[in-house]
């Protein structure tokens, strides 16, 4: 699709100020922004939360509005901070250590947050997952991390394997629970006796923060590991390209389960100080419009496949809404349509802005600022500090408008540091000192990047991230299932769905109770996200003669395209 460049608006900075940074500029003077740039006391829960707990002019600033349809509250940063302190002190009673694992699984909500940063007060490691996980996923990450302890609700506890985690030594439950057992901690009775004063755990900029999992095209889903010194990026890039300022009402849209959720669900807006939205309950285009016009947001920060679900709307249910707040909107997750974006500036009256970045990434790395012209398709340019580039295999540099693999020079501030025990992973990502993405991209003459796809297996459907190893091991589990490949089939609305190509074992007929039947199988053991949409039965899967299957021929044959290089088939 042509389209005409929309006109740029000056935010925080204008053009002249990156173009002088991209030239000169260090991480460096980022850190003034940091109070242990004084102090040399190090925690990014400090940063986040008692920094403006401790001023007398913003200890009383709401941080957080939480909006549920059957909860409403509001924290202030006095309150997050009190709360923090109160469960950093229940995790240190339970003999919580600096770097162990503390996972979080339970839906959003103020508990959530006041856990999260307790465990970084602690100098803990926090692992979000995403509420939807069933058993298998939740298993899979709690056994490869060795949590020592997780938190979770009452409801959610059927889906954790406890007894089969050797190293989970302890559960705590936020609700009402009956069952007794000395491996549970009731969270709502721990925290009334728990003291408001706590003495943070002071850590190194290197020391471990976070644990987000995600999915390669091959395994189980890896532990990418961040440590406190991202906060520099994302206090960066809240200012660069959020655009944050001080009276902002923020919202982000993201799951803490996801590693935008982490980012900017938590750290970019409150390193900021600003008030940050937390929308809990389930999607539908009505409840979305109604928050940004009850909460008067100023900052939006969401995903294509949520834009593109407002489009198919239509235009009637956005005008039921007073969107007048609203200033600047950001995406970020798939690519993003230009339809979306001229429908953002026909229902907002506003651009929407891509960004681009990855888990392991842990920060936004490709973006489209406020005061620079948007191509619409793009995913826009590097951040200062941050060299871009398409690269061959080899790692050598490809001239503008040669497709090749997006790769980041190494050393930006949020960049993961391990792949949880996992180095050989971890090394596997750097080619000739470039961090490889596995996207395909190209760069044009002015030094847009446009997002061509990934060069992996890996699905991204709504904006999620499944890993094909993952659903094809679940339906081989089930009885009649013998063989399964997994690919991403393109959809206009979620980007991809998972199509399953799989065999039946013998005395198994194909039928369409059968089909749904492994369908539930794959939603109730791993996850809704992951269970394929689409599943085909076949005679044969075409594999490798080393026994691999071999997606891209059934991606090929799925999408009618030519079959390419066939030689390593399996007769
Ligand atoms: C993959 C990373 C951390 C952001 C949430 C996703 C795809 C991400 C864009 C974009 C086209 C994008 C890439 C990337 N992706 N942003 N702006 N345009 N594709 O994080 O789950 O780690 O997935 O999402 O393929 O590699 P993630």
């Amino acid at each position: 699709m042509d389209m005409q460049p929309i006109p740029a608006r000056e935010g925080n900075h204008n053009l002249q100020d990156y173009q002088q940074k991209r030239k000169n500029f260090h991480w460096e003077e980022v850190k003034e922004n940091f109070s242990w740039s004084k102090t040399g006391k190090v925690n990014a829960a400090y940063e986040a939360i008692d920094r403006h707990a401790e001023d007398p002019a913003k200890k009383d600033k709401v941080a957080l509005i939480y909006s549920a349809p059957d909860r409403e509250e509001k924290l202030t940063f006095n309150q997050l901070k009190n709360q923090s302190n109160q469960f950093a002190n229940v995790l240190n009673k339970e003999g919580v250590q600096k770097g162990d694992r503390v996972f979080l699984f339970m839906p959003r909500s103020p508990e959530f947050y006041a856990c999260f940063f307790g465990i970084l007060k602690v100098g803990a490691i926090a692992g979000p997952l995403f509420e939807a996980f069933m058993e298998q996923a939740v298993r899979d990450r709690l056994e490869d991390s060795e949590a020592s302890m997780l938190i979770t609700t009452p409801e959610l506890l059927e889906r954790v394997p406890h007894n089969e985690l050797p190293n989970l030594e302890k559960i705590v439950l936020v609700g009402d629970f009956t069952e007794a057992s000395n491996k549970y901690v009731d969270y709502f009775k721990e925290m009334d006796q728990a003291s408001e004063a706590f003495d943070i755990e002071w850590v190194d900029l290197e020391d471990g923060m976070l644990l987000h999992y995600t999915s390669g095209s091959t395994g189980k889903p890896k532990g990418v590991y961040h440590v406190h010194n991202a906060m520099i990026q994302h206090y960066a890039t809240g200012d660069w390209v959020i655009d944050l300022k001080e009276d902002d009402i923020y919202w982000c849209t993201a799951d803490p389960g996801w590693v935008t959720g982490t980012s900017y669900g938590i750290f970019a807006p409150w390193l900021h100080g600003v008030t940050n939205v937390i929308r809990g309950g389930r999607f539908t285009p009505d409840s979305w419009y109604e928050t940004l016009d009850k909460q008067n947001v100023t900052v939006w920060y969401s995903a294509p496949t949520a834009f593109r679900k407002l489009v198919s709307a239509g235009a009637d249910v956005v005008h039921k809404y007073d969107l007048s707040s609203l200033r600047h909107v950001m995406s970020v997750g798939e690519p993003l349509n230009p339809e979306v974006i001229t429908w953002g500036v026909d229902a907002f009256k506003l651009r929407i802005h891509d960004t681009w970045w990855m888990t392991e990434t842990g920060a936004m790395l490709i973006v489209n600022y406020p005061c620079m012209d948007i191509r619409p398709g793009s995913m826009g340019k590097p951040i200062p500090g941050v060299e871009a580039a398409i690269v061959d295999n080899e790692g050598n540099e490809l001239p503008p408008n040669q497709m090749g693999n997006l790769a980041i020079k190494k050393g930006w501030p949020s960049m993961m540091r391990a792949i949880w025990k996992n180095p050989g992973k971890y090394e596997s990502y750097f080619i000739n000192g470039w961090y490889v993405s596995g996207d395909s991209a190209y760069m044009d003459e002015d030094g847009y990047f446009w997002f061509q796809g990934r060069l992996d297996d890996v699905i991204n459907t709504s904006g999620e991230r499944v890993g094909p190893f993952e659903v094809e091991s679940k339906l081989i589990e089930h009885p009649a299932v013998a063989e399964a490949g997994v690919i991403g089939k393109p959809d206009p609305e979620r980007g991809e769905i998972i199509k399953a190509f799989i065999t039946l074992n013998e005395g198994y007929k194909a039928s369409d109770e059968l089909v749904e039947d492994i369908r539930q199988f794959v939603k109730t053991g791993l996850s809704a996200h992951a269970a394929p949409r689409e599943i085909e039965v076949k005679e044969t899967i075409p594999k490798t003669r080393s026994g691999k299957i071999m997606r891209r021929l059934l991606k090929s044959w799925e999408l009618g395209l030519p079959t390419g290089d066939t030689s390593t088939l399996e007769e």
